[in-house]
C-alpha cells in the first residue's frame, strides 16, 4: 500500500534585504528538493530587492514598513496578521534586519527559524565578517537555529564552517559564506518538511534524538 505525499510546507519568508537566501529556498522548493513551498515573502521594508526578486519568481509579496507603525507592537500586529492570512506553518527570517520581541518568537516557537552569517555564538549582531577577520578566526560560517526571544540565541540546528583566507576582505569571505547559507538553509526547512526535525519542549530533535549539538559540516 503506497502513502499519499504529505502536501508542500508553507513557507512565509521574511526578508529585508536583497534575498538571495529566500531565492535559493524558492529554488530548492521548485526543484524539489525541499518538499516546502512559499506561500509568502513579507518585507520590512520597500525597497527591499528581496521583493523584486520574489516577484520575478512568482511569488505572492507584501511589504509591512516598519516606519509607518508606531511601535514594534503594532508592527509585529501587521506581521502576525501577513503570516496567519499566508497559512505559513513555518516562518524563515531570511536577512530580516528587525530585532522581534520575545512574546512574537514565542507565539512562533519551534517554528520560526533565523540564519546568522557566523559560528554562534560567536559573533552574535552586526558586522560579523569584519569581526571575525579583525579577531584573526582561521575558520568563520554560518548557523541556523530556531528563534528565541534572546538575539541569535535559539537552538542551533546547522552550521557549515568556511576557512578565512589570507588577504580575506569582508566582501570575499562573505561570499564564502553565503555560498554556503544557499546550501543549508534549504536542508534544514526539509528536515522540518519532512518531520525529521522538530521542536520538543523547547528543545530540538531531529531524527528521533535530542539534538545538542548543531549538525556541522565544513
Ligand atoms: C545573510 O548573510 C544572512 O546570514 C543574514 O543576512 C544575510 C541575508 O542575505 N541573516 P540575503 O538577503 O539572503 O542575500
Amino acid at each position: 500500500m503506497s502513502t499519499a505525499a504529505a502536501p508542500p510546507l508553507p513557507l512565509a519568508v521574511l526578508v529585508s534585504g536583497r534575498g538571495s537566501n529566500m531565492a535559493a529556498i524558492a529554488h530548492a522548493c521548485a526543484s524539489g528538493a525541499v518538499n516546502a513551498r512559499i506561500a509568502r515573502v513579507i518585507a520590512d521594508r520597500s525597497n527591499a530587492g528581496g521583493i523584486e526578486r520574489a516577484q520575478q519568481l512568482g511569488l505572492e509579496t507584501r511589504v509591512i514598513a516598519a516606519r509607518q507603525f508606531p511601535d514594534r507592537a503594532a508592527f509585529e500586529t501587521a506581521l502576525q496578521y501577513e503570516i496567519e492570512a499566508s497559512g505559513a506553518r513555518l516562518v524563515v527570517l531570511a536577512g530580516f534586519m528587525r530585532i522581534l520581541s520575545g512574546e512574537f518568537a514565542a507565539r512562533h516557537a519551534g517554528a520560526m527559524l533565523n540564519i546568522h552569517p557566523s559560528l554562534l555564538p560567536k559573533f552574535t549582531g552586526l558586522h560579523t565578517h569584519e569581526r571575525a577577520i579583525a579577531a584573526g578566526e582561521l575558520q568563520h560560517g554560518v548557523s541556523v537555529h530556531f528563534v528565541t526571544g534572546e538575539l541569535d540565541g535559539g537552538p542551533l540546528l546547522r552550521q557549515a564552517r568556511v576557512p578565512v583566507l589570507p588577504g580575506d576582505t569582508p566582501h570575499s569571505l562573505s561570499a564564502r559564506v553565503q555560498a554556503a547559507e544557499h546550501i543549508i538553509y534549504p536542508e534544514v526547512i526539509g528536515w522540518i518538511a519532512d518531520g525529521r526535525l522538530k521542536a520538543i519542549g523547547g528543545l530540538p530533535w531531529l531524527d528521533g534524538r535530542a539534538l545538542l549539538q548543531p549538525v556541522v559540516t565544513g
